[in-house]
Parts: C-alpha cells; structure tokens; sequence
C-alpha cells in the first residue's frame, strides 16, 4: 500500500490546497483524444515536486472507473477498476506512488446515490421481480392510469422525469440524473455492505480520501413521497427527490468511523444545498460526519464585496465546533468563475476579477479546492452545437488543459474529445510558467506565502469593520504573526487611510503581495489607494519601508 510522503500530517486535509482534476480532461498519454491516469502521473510536476511546481498537497481525481459514459463517468459500471479508456489499475497505483512521493495525497469520487444501468447489480436487479438484487434499486408500481409514482424531476431538465418504466417488469425505478444512472436504494442493508466492501478497496490500496457524490441525496424517505422547499427560495419546491434524510447523517457517520480505522483520511462532500444551516449540518457535531463539505456559495454570489463577506460570516458562525470550512470556485459541474466573471467586452477585467477570487480563496480559513485550468486563468471553451456531448451543458468548463501552445494544447496528439480552446494559443501553462506576473505565477506565489505563513496555514478569521463598501478585508491570526487581506469588489479606486487601517488591524504592517502587478512598492504616506478588483496582502511587522515588498 502507498503512503505520502508529506510533512501536512493528519490534517493535511485542512492545511493543503487541494486541485480538482477532471481525467478525461486533464492529459491523454496515447493519442486517443481522452485524457486518462498515465497522462496525469505524466504531469504531476506541474502540481508538485518541482522548484517551479504549483505546491499543491492533494488530488481529487472525477471518476476514471469503468463506464458506459452517460454522464463521463458518474455512471459506473464496476468500483472497484479502472475503465480502459483511462488505464488499469496498475496505472493508477503508480498514479498513486508518484503522486504520494511528491507529497501529493489523492482523493477518488465515491458515486453512491447511483450505478449505471449496466452495472451487474442493475442488471440482476431488472431481471425479474423476485431477483435478490432487485431491493438495491429503487422500484415503485404505476399509477392506476399508468403514469409515473410521483412527480420527482431529475436533477437535468433535458431528461425531465426522474423515473423510467422498465417494461419487462411492470414497474417504474428512480434516476434522480440520467435514465442510465438508476437510483440504489440504501435502506438495504446489501447495499451498506458492498459500498463499504468498495471504500476498504481504495483505502487498502492507500488513497487518502473520497469525494462523495451527492452526498445530500443518497437516501431516499421510504414513503417515496414529499417535495423539500427550495432553500432560500420562499414557495419554490424542489422537484428533485427530497434531500437531507436524517438517516444520511446515519450514513455519513458510519463511514467517517471507517474512514478512521485507517490513518490520515478523509471524505470530503458534495452538498449541493444552499440554506446554511442544512449545510453545515453534514458535518455533524464537527467531527463525526464529513471531514470537509463542499461550499458553494461563493459560485451563485454576485460580484459585490457585501456577498463574498456575507458568504464567509455565514459559515464562520454556523459551523460546529472542530468543523473546518471549505471553498470553492469552480467545478466540472458549473461555469469557470473567471467566465463568470466576465464583463460584456472586458476580459481583462474578468482576469483581474479571477485574480482578487484567487487571493480571496487561498487565504480564507479553510481548504481551498482549486478546479484545474483556474491556475493559469483558463475560461469556459466556447462548444460548437455539433460538439455538444453532455446533457446538462457542462462542456465548456470541462475543455482540455491547456499545456502550450501547440495544435493540442500539449493535452493530445489525437482529436480531442472536446475541442481546445482557441485561447490555448496565449492562455497556457508554457506562456505563464516564467512570468511572475501571469495568473500562474500568482497562484504560485500564493501557494507559497499560505505554505509559510502560520496565520493563513492555520489561524484565526476576523472580518475588518469600517472598511468602504466596495471592500471586504479581514485579518487571520495566529501567535506568531498576523495577515490582512483586502479586497476591493467595485470598479473604482478605493483610498485606504493607514491609520484607521491600522487601527482595526491592531498593527502596523507592509504589503506583501498584491494582485495587481502595476502596484509599486508602499508610500510612506498616509494613504494609499486599493485600484479596482484589486486584492492585497499585508502582513504584521512587514517593512513600509523595505524596498519592493510585492514580489
Ligand atoms: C454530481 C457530479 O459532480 C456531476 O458531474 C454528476 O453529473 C452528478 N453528480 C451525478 O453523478
Ligand atoms: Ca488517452
């Protein structure tokens, strides 16, 4: 079994920054157009162990199991290998061993909530009424006149009901995704029993977490009825089958106490839930659910300092005590933030907009999860229609990395599954990989300073009163020194009086680091002035006057 190579510790999994890959997308190794594992562990430099490496501690890796590829990849086909699209196992135990010897942990997805229709369990269990697997799904009878046992809409609007009639058999089973992702019913105990058969799988072979999908929705109330209200949207029902089952808590800690059999693990979930408290409630009382919980509030927030602030007030009051935040920009699942960003005809704003959110996200209190490409300021790829492959519109945060500025993009000698931006020809790795200045290098250099810094590592979280309205600024503390962050969300210069700063900082302190690579070294005057989406770093004790500060 592999072990990391890491000074992190058990609780690397709050310190370290962790990086979401998206296999298919990330590197492919054979010229077939599909990214796939022997091409990250090609890769790996890129993200640790080198000098000019990103410093990043950990790798949640999108599944790379075998599967009919409904939803690339969250329709599994077997847990337990690795579809040959994407390698072999052996590939991935070296994925692993290369990974763990540059002290990079990685995380694999756990998709409980569903299998796909061609996984031998779905296969018995359509077979005939009576076969032993047919309780692992789903099942319900028709309506008198035939129709559907309830209302439940899928997740996708495209596929529109959330239940397909299997006709040999008379009765209808539950997708909440695709019809080709049947929904498992976890009130049985066969199920428990096999995901746990499949956590011990991976865990045996040493990944040091799961990402858990759907970790909101897995099990189902009984009844098969109900519709939840929408969190925070007075009146609006969810038509999704209900969420949040007290008997997921259940659940979750039962696999949290497995999890702790084992040594420096975790599981980190998807809870797509907005209302705060239904959030934070997947953590349990702090310790016995999920080590972390997806947070992704900060991609429906608005560009307006208020929403970023309000965000992070939210969940420092609410989480439980030993709870730990985390935040996210971006995913596989939603448009990339600095596609978000954009204004009409501005892109560089949108850049210094994905700039100020990259400082913001890596010195919050709480593991940051960065969604590959973001490092060096990749956007959405525009898809032509006859390109599209997904159901739910998630092609254009899912295009291939971006490596340089060649035909593929460095990701592929082949056609690729997807087309490569035309971006890659400026926006790469290759480009930005000497230029401090580029989005790459300030990520880099972010990395670095939360890495050394024992106030962003590990300390405290105190938002600064006073601040104009457009910025939002707060301090992290530990016994040994202090940083302040602020962050200017409007579109005009903000004027900072240095004593009422710091006054509400409690120190006196010198930049370190700004996101602006025009920022000259400090005044010594009274004043300075935050430029528009402009994030800043000041640290206590820092010189005002050392000569510049800023790199
Ligand atoms: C959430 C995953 O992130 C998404 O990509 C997938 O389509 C659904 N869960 C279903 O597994
Ligand atoms: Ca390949």
């Amino acid at each position: 079994m592999s072990r990391p190579r890491s000074g992190l510790g058990a609780d690397w999994w709050r310190h370290g920054v962790l990086y979401q890959i998206y296999p298919r997308s990330f590197q492919d190794s054979n010229g077939d157009g599909i990214g796939d594992l022997p091409g990250i562990t090609a890769r790996l430099d890129h993200l640790n162990g080198k000098a000019d490496s990103l410093g990043i501690d950990g790798i949640w890796l999108s599944p790379f199991y075998p599967s009919p590829m409904a939803d690339f990849g969250y329709d599994v086909a077997d847990y337990c290998d690795v579809d040959p699209r994407f390698g072999t196992l052996t590939d991935f135990d070296e994925l692993l061993g290369s990974a763990h010897e540059r002290g990079i942990r990685v995380i694999v997805d756990l998709v409980p909530n569903h299998t796909s229709d061609q996984h031998p369990w779905f296969l018995e269990a359509r077979a005939s009424r009576d076969n032993p697997k047919r309780d692992w799904y789903v099942w319900a009878d028709p309506r008198a006149d035939g129709s559907p046992p309830n209302g439940w809409r899928s997740a996708f609007p495209r596929v529109g009901r959330a239940w397909t009639l299997d006709q040999r058999t008379g009765q209808y089973y539950l997708h909440s995704f695709t019809r080709e992702q049947p929904d498992l019913n976890w009130w049985n105990p066969g199920v428990r029993m096999a995901f746990e058969e499949i956590l011990r799988f991976w865990l045996d072979r040493g990944v040091d977490g799961f990402r858990i999908d759907v970790a909101h929705r897995t099990v189902k109330p009984r009844s098969l009825r109900g519709h939840r209200p929408i969190e925070n949207i007075p009146g609006v029902l969810d038509r999704m089958p209900p969420a949040d089952e007290p008997e997921l808590h259940a659940l979750l800690r039962s696999w949290r106490q497995l999890l702790d059999e084992y040594d420096e693990r975790m599981a980190v979930g998807e809870v797509f839930l907005f209302d705060p408290v239904k959030f934070v409630s997947f953590y349990g009382a702090g310790e016995d659910e999920l080590h972390l919980a997806f947070n992704f509030a900060f991609l429906r927030a608005p560009w307006a300092a208020e929403a970023f602030r309000n965000v992070v007030a939210t969940f420092e009051r609410l989480l439980p005590q030993g709870a730990w935040p985390d935040y996210t920009l971006s995913n596989h699942d939603n448009p990339r933030a600095i596609s978000r960003y954009a204004l009409a005809d501005d892109p560089e704003r949108a850049r210094r907009r994905a700039r100020l959110a990259a400082l913001m996200l890596l010195t919050l209190r709480g593991t940051p999860f960065l969604y590959y490409g973001e490092e060096i300021g990749m956007t959405d790829g525009p898809i032509p229609p006859e390109r599209v492959v997904d159901v739910a519109g998630r092609d254009p945060e899912r295009t291939p990395m971006q490596w340089d500025a060649s035909r593929g993009a460095g990701f592929t000698t082949g056609d690729p599954w997807l087309p490569i931006s035309r971006e890659a020809r400026t926006v790469n790795v290759e480009a930005q990989r000497s230029d401090p200045d580029s989005m790459l290098g300030l990520y880099r250099r972010l990395i670095a300073y939360r890495r050394a810094s024992p106030a962003l590592f590990g300390g405290g979280y105190r938002p600064i009163a006073g601040l104009p309205s457009d910025c939002f600024g707060y301090v992290r503390e530990a016994e040994t020194g202090a940083v302040a962050a602020l962050l200017n969300f409007g579109d005009r210069p903000v004027r900072v009086r240095r004593d009422r700063l710091e006054g509400a900082l409690g120190f006196r302190g010198g930049f370190v680091l700004s996101t602006d690579p025009g920022r000259g070294g400090p005044s010594s005057a009274g004043s300075f002035e935050l430029e528009p989406d402009e994030g800043l770093l000041i640290e206590n004790g820092g010189q005002p006057e050392a000569e510049d500060p800023l790199r």
